[in-house]
């Protein structure tokens, strides 16, 4: 019998961006020029985590991963792969990359290599858009069993047991928010899912969001029945799109198949969801302001307590959990919280999705068991810094988090350990530094950013970060002060303690740990006026070299005339005219120009 093929398009946004939408129509313009419609299926996926090498295609059966995927590569796929039988290995990826291994076993419960899959388990296999995928995969059996064999103490109890920590960032046990909230007496209560994700450069829960839509939403039904909460609300930025059309079409299907609505699977249970939109402040990932934003108000933090389990939305008991800790409490359920222990660290149970990016040579989207250590994620999942050049130091936690030199390379993924190192795990930014990069210059670029979203509610963190940026600033500008580090160490401290919501208490994290671990660098600038990355503009010249072959091309680009030499003479930039916008050092290709 004629071999059967089905073809996987990556349909997440960073292939989609790289133009994953134009392969289907040419996918199926070829089926039809072969006669081979029959015979094959074409369905969509979700980020599969190999974004770099997007728009990705997958050819089953086999799992050929076929990367860097154009229209006009289509016709050759085709005509080799599904018509001869030969997978095309000029767009195959052969590396024995962690990410093709376990696709290879997927469907096998016991992780292989490095990376494992259980709040992702779907994404990269399932249509999103089709709940049929969902169920196949006993999606809503966790739902299923939680109504028919235990009581809302019973799941509360195994999600406790479990061990697992909530994935935004602070790591506060799940099971005793469930307990916390579930032990209130007043109604009506509500579950919320915060999707804001607001961190510069994260995109851990839209991937999620948009690979895997229904098992956000079995969590949220079953943590509902779970505390005894009838209303569930995703709040989700507007900025993602396809994530919010996905989780909308999920939410819509659900209720089609009696998943939520009324009486759910024929019990005495209700339950639905809403979807709000957030427009897209980092602050409004805060618990207390994003129940704030739901409510209509601005989006400014309060002070806590209350918690939000005990007066959370309208006043009433509210249980808030990321998109990734919902993620997980299916699997929790279905292959219960024993099983889930045995993954992880002592106080750090399952695993942990990181959008890994920066230096590395696979940037993506991983999800590793707690406890993998920093080395093996950079240099076994992430396959090391490209182009030969050095580590530097590795950046967690986003805007609160901290950047670890090469000594805490062996520091296990864990929420103790990382901040023990002086990081912390947060919701899963890891952002990879070579020798190219400036410390005090990344230090500075996430405080503007802290710095831009403060609500401006309390005095130290809307103030105080102010003064912290003037004094990056001028470090880098080459006008620092002595002092200026010992300032920058005060000041930080004292936001730290005074502030009133996590953003303030965290912001001056970035500046404080690059000072505590490449102090150095700090007094470079300041008292030599030097930057060892060459990355401060006013602290670099350029000069021609003897390398120079007098072609011209740098005086032509130079946007101010600072640059002379006749044709095939050595040329020479005038620095007081120079601006330094590093035109000339892009546009040379002899090497000529270099950065001191
Ligand atoms: C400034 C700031 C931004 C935050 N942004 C997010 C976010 O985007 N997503 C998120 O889940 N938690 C975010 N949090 C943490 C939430 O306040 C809250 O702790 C979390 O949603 C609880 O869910 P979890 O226990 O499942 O982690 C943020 C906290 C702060 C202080
Ligand atoms: S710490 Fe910053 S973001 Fe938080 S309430 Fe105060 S001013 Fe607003
Ligand atoms: S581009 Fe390079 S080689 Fe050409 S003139 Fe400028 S410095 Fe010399
Ligand atoms: S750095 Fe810019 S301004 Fe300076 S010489 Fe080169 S091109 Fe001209
Ligand atoms: S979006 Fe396709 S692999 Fe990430």
């Amino acid at each position: 019998m004629a071999t059967t093929y089905g073809i996987i398009v990556c349909d997440g946004t960073p292939c989609i961006n790289s133009g994953a939408r134009t392969l289907t129509s040419a996918l199926q313009e070829q089926l039809d020029r072969h006669g081979l419609r029959d015979r094959v299926t074409i369905s969509l996926s979700g980020c599969l985590g190999m974004c770099d090498k997007g728009p990705i295609l997958v050819v089953n059966p086999g799992y050929t991963i076929y990367g860097h995927v154009t229209e006009a590569d289509i016709p050759e796929i085709i005509e080799e792969h599904l018509v001869h039988g030969r997978p095309l290995a000029r767009l195959a990826i052969q590396e024995d990359h962690l990410y093709n291994r376990f696709f290879r076993v997927f469907g096998d419960e016991k992780f292989f290599g490095k990376q494992m899959r259980i709040a992702l388990r779907n994404c990269g296999i399932i249509d999103p858009e089709n709940i049929d995928d969902y169920l196949s995969l006993r999606g809503f059996e966790a739902l299923a069993k939680a109504l028919t064999e235990l009581t809302p103490e019973q799941v509360v109890a195994e999600v406790e047991k479990s061990g697992l920590r909530g994935r935004g960032g602070a790591g506060f046990p799940t099971g005793l928010k469930w307990k916390f909230t579930a032990a209130q007496k007043a109604t009506p209560k509500y579950v919320i899912c915060n999707a804001d994700e607001g961190d510069p450069g994260a995109f851990m829960d839209r991937s999620a969001i948009e690979g895997d839509p229904h098992t956000v939403v079995e969590g949220m039904v079953i943590g509902g029945y779970a505390v005894g909460a009838s209303k569930g609300i995703v709040y989700i930025r507007a900025e993602y799109p396809l994530a919010i059309r996905r989780i909308t079409k999920a939410v819509e299907d659900a209720r089609a198949h009696g998943l939520l609505g009324e009486n759910i699977l024929g019990s005495d249970f209700s339950f639905d969801i809403e979807i709000r939109l957030g427009a897209g402040a980092f602050v409004c990932g805060e618990e207390t302001a994003l129940i704030h934003s739901i409510e209509g108000a601005r989006g400014m933090p309060r002070p806590r307590p209350p918690y939000p389990s005990v007066q959370g939305l309208f006043g009433r008991p509210t249980l808030i959990n990321n998109v990734e800790t919902w993620a997980n409490i299916p699997v929790i359920l279905l292959d219960g919280a024993n099983w889930f222990r045995t993954v992880g660290t002592e106080n750090s149970k399952g695993t942990k999705v990181f959008a890994l990016a920066g230096k590395v040579v696979n940037t993506g989207l991983i999800e590793v068991p707690m406890g993998t250590t920093l080395r093996e994620i950079i240099y076994e999942v992430g396959g090391g810094i490209p182009d030969g050049k050095k580590f530097k130091a590795v950046q967690t936690g986003g805007p609160s988090g901290g950047c670890l030199p090469e000594g805490y390379l062996d520091t296990s993924i864990d929420y103790d350990s990382l901040a023990r190192a002086g990081s912390i795990m947060g919701s899963g930014g890891m952002i990879v530094i070579d020798e190219d990069s400036c410390m005090v210059d990344i230090a500075k670029f996430f405080l503007e950013f802290t710095q831009n979203e403060s609500c401006g509610k309390c005095t130290p963190c809307r103030e105080g970060t102010k003064r912290m940026l003037e004094i990056l600033t001028r470090i880098t500008e080459g006008q620092g002060r002595p002092g200026d580090v010992e300032k920058l160490e005060r000041l930080g401290d004292t936001i730290q303690k005074a502030s009133l919501c996590g953003l303030g208490q965290s912001a001056p994290n970035p500046v404080l740990s690059t000072i505590k671990n490449f102090r150095e660098e700090y007094e470079e600038h300041i008292h030599e006026k030097r930057c060892r990355a060459r990355a401060c503009t006013n602290l670099v010249t350029y000069q021609i070299t003897e390398k120079c072959v007098g072609c011209g091309a740098c005086r032509r680009v130079c946007p101010v005339a600072a640059i002379t030499g006749a044709a095939k003479k050595l040329h020479v930039i005038d620095q007081d005219k120079c601006v330094k916008c590093g035109m000339c050092f892009n546009t040379c290709k002899f090497d000529a120009i270099a950065k001191v």
